[in-house]
């Protein structure tokens, strides 16, 4: 039984707001939403950050690498003006900022880790060290029953991103996230004692779908944007997906 919500704001805000922001974050609350999808990514020292791309450019005004920057750097730069005048001045949000906003709105988070190319296994240890922290609480309370959507889920397309974060923070759980499922899928799921597989709608079969939830785990898609094609993807079983159009599909979708 899949504890968490159905449909996951996007990047923070979808298309209503820059990716990977607060602002963001603070958009899909005003739809409603109390779910939200982000990328963290570490700064040059070693500070997780919300960040889609490894370099600036797309977002964020400027050249070079994200790792080329320290955190106190980053934070200070601009993601919002990419993505319309009212927006100027959104800075980099930090995790830790982030975690405490969606904690205070009582948002739950899939924390989408995405490591720098060559930074997979420090990107897991730090998140998770950092998530062991912030979510100390929710990890006790865990313990003693509480439910587990009080808990992040996280996700990653690097394996050994996700074993690091299982070795350092093994109470919060995972998902394994692939652009199209594998046919030996169930083996890095064991490996990473992962409750869920989370993939593109776009490569998902009803066949896949009914192997994945036969076999007892979650199953997230990514990113669907269409209202028909989220209601044939449940039908399929699927349990939950992550949405840019927070303004066409609602939280209670
Ligand atoms: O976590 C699902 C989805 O966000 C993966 O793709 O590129 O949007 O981070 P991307
Ligand atoms: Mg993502």
């Amino acid at each position: 039984m899949w504890p968490y919500p159905k449909v996951i704001a996007h990047r923070g805000g979808g298309i209503l707001a820059p990716e990977n922001t607060l602002a963001g974050i603070r958009a899909g609350l005003e739809q409603g939403f109390h779910a939200v999808e982000f990328d963290v990514m570490l700064s040059g020292d070693g500070v997780p950050v919300l960040m889609h791309d490894d370099r600036l450019g797309r977002t964020v005004a400027g050249v070079g690498a994200i790792s080329s920057f320290k955190a106190e750097e980053l934070v200070r730069m601009d993601a919002g003006a990419w993505f319309g005048p009212q927006f100027t001045g959104e800075p980099v949000p930090a995790f830790a900022d982030v975690a405490a906003f969606c904690k205070l709105h009582r948002m739950w988070m899939n924390v989408e880790i995405k490591p720098a190319p060559g930074f997979d296994r420090e990107t897991g240890r730090r998140v998770a060290e950092l998530a062991q922290r912030l979510f100390e609480p929710e990890i006790s309370a865990r313990a003693g029953g509480a439910g587990a959507e009080i808990l992040p889920l996280f996700s990653s397309f690097s394996f050994d991103a996700l074993q690091t974060a299982h070795n350092v923070a093994p109470e919060i759980p995972r998902g394994y996230l692939v652009d199209s499922i594998p046919r030996d899928w169930q083996t890095p799921l064991l490996e990473l004692g992962a409750v869920a597989l989370h993939t593109n709608h776009q490569n998902l079969s009803p066949q896949l779908a009914r192997e994945v939830k036969a076999a007892g785990y979650g199953l997230l898609c990514y990113t669907v944007n269409d209202i028909q094609r989220a209601r044939e993807l449940l039908a399929w079983g699927v349990d939950a997906f992550c949405t840019d159009r927070i303004d066409l599909i609602g939280a209670q979708f």
